[in-house]
């Protein structure tokens, strides 16, 4: 890989830090979600339930560990820690005139260690950490309003660290919520719930403008601020294989691969596709543009394209439920199971050339660099009788998609500015609020009810990153 390869790890503050009211921070979307478990939903319960558990509120109390794991990371030799400014620590509702100085000073100190320890911060500013109040008071995304909050946000983080962060990402996977069938994606994406009568896909579409706005504009500030700044988008990429050659199902991976591209056509080209708008005058659907919202989007494109890549899945044209898939990110009706491939304990499809045949398309695509910033495998890990964790399906995992990695880069030439494997620490998940389905080369003793001395060991995928950090990614 390049010398200055961003070989690092990623994390999120709400999946990490805890400290859920420490310091000023108000309550956020995620903060009134409970655990759920594989096919069991979390329960959004609007309010903060004192009767009921949420996983987010403590977490790993990276908060009040910094430190500690911070010399980890270091130890790991990571160059880069991908992580991000929770929103409500600044704001704590949102719509404040002046922000948190306790909240800044926070990441003024994560960020100082980092540099400390010659780890470069990797900034995503929204990871579905949107102020709570700003959903139920303005209905999240669905207001002009919000897209001005969080041009402020921006704003204030930009201005306050620009010179500890040069790399930035607006929002985490912002096309989950592409997925309106579980409520979880327009409601961590964008603050949304969708009302009785409305059409989920329509809503989808007008929030979907207003982030992609909210997004070209900050893209715009930043620059201003520090032109040296790289400013990205950050996508979920999961691939989408025809099942068969029948020319049909082709064509049903092709269209269903338009869900895949629309966000990031938009970030990078600044402009609609043309197949969304013929979608949006096919099916009737009234998206609210704003004189100048385009001209916005054409100047406020990105400099790279982030994306997590952790699995693909397949359409089939006759799905005669034989063979029916259980597809965990996407919400294809026609999607079936892949017969070639593995899935994870949690049903995701293990695809190393996956990741490969995604960066390929990627990069014909948009000819921007590219930048890996999540990839890993979530699983159970059980301590032997010493204590230690080995974690050989891991490292496995790891080593195929590295594998992968590199041949896009040195075999088909793709432009790769680093990669961040997801949860180089223990978290809670995203989708289930679990623990135990653990991505992390550092093992976090805590469980799924929040039981545990929260103290920190290494599993065996420490070592083994700690050398493929080292060698530059030659001894996998
Ligand atoms: C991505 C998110 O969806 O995948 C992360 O950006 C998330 O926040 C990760 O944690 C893995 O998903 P999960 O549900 O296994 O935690």
């Amino acid at each position: 890989m390049k010398k200055d390869f961003l070989w690092g790890g990623a994390l999120a503050a709400h999946q990490f830090e805890g400290g859920w009211n420490a310091g000023g921070k108000g309550p956020n979307v995620i903060d009134v979600m409970t655990a759920g478990a594989h096919g069991v939903a979390r329960e959004n319960t609007g309010t903060i339930d004192p009767n009921k558990y949420y996983p987010n509120h403590e977490a790993i109390d990276f908060y009040h560990r910094y430190k500690e794991d911070i010399a980890l990371f270091a130890e790991m030799g990571l160059k880069c820690l991908r992580t991000s400014i929770s929103w409500t620590r600044i704001f704590p509702n949102g719509d404040e005139e002046t922000p948190n100085e306790e909240g800044l000073k926070f990441y003024d100190a994560v960020f100082d260690e980092l540099l400390a320890h010659g780890i470069e911060p990797v900034i995503t500013l929204s990871h579905f950490e949107m102020p709570l109040h700003l959903a139920n008071q303005y209905g999240g995304f669905r207001s002009r309003k919000v897209v001005d909050y969080f041009v402020k946000f921006s704003e204030v983080c930009f201005n306050r660290y620009q010179d500890k962060v040069k790399y930035w990402m607006t929002f985490n996977e912002i096309n989950n919520q592409m997925d309106t069938n579980n409520p979880i994606f327009l409601w961590t994406n964008s603050g949304v719930t969708v009302k009785p009568g409305e059409n989920p896909t329509e809503v989808m579409y007008q929030v979907a403008h207003h982030e992609l706005l909210a997004s070209a504009k900050a893209v715009i500030i930043g620059k201003k601020i520090n032109p040296d700044f790289e400013i990205g988008c950050m996508i979920s990429h999961v691939p989408i294989y025809p099942y068969s050659c029948d020319p049909k199902d082709v064509m049903a991976a092709e269209e269903a691969m338009h869900q895949r591209f629309f966000f990031s056509d938009v970030h990078v080209r600044g402009y609609y596709p043309s197949y969304a708008l013929k979608e949006f005058e096919r099916e009737g659907y009234t998206i609210g543009i704003e004189e100048g919202d385009l001209a916005i989007l054409k100047e406020g494109t990105v400099d790279y394209v982030g994306f997590s890549y952790y699995m693909s899945t397949v359409v089939k044209t006759d799905v005669t439920n034989d063979n029916l898939g259980n597809v965990v990110n996407g919400g294809l009706s026609n999607a079936v199971t892949n017969p070639y491939i593995e899935t994870s304990d949690w049903g995701w499809a293990i695809d190393p050339e996956g990741l490969r045949y995604t960066m390929n398309r990627l990069y014909d695509r948009y000819q921007l660099p590219l930048f890996i910033v999540e990839n890993g495998f979530g699983a159970v890990d059980t301590l032997d009788e010493n204590g230690q964790i080995h974690d050989p399906e891991r490292i496995d995992y790891l080593t195929k998609h590295i594998k992968a990695m590199q041949k896009a880069v040195d075999y088909d030439g793709v432009d790769l500015m680093g990669y961040t494997p997801w949860g180089i620490i223990d978290l809670v998940s995203f989708t289930t609020g679990e623990m135990k389905k653990r991505y992390g080369m550092i093992y976090v003793d805590r469980d799924n009810e929040g039981n545990g001395s929260l103290d920190r060991s290494k599993k065996d995928s420490f070592e083994w990153y700690k050398k493929v950090i080292a060698s530059n990614g030659t001894d996998l």
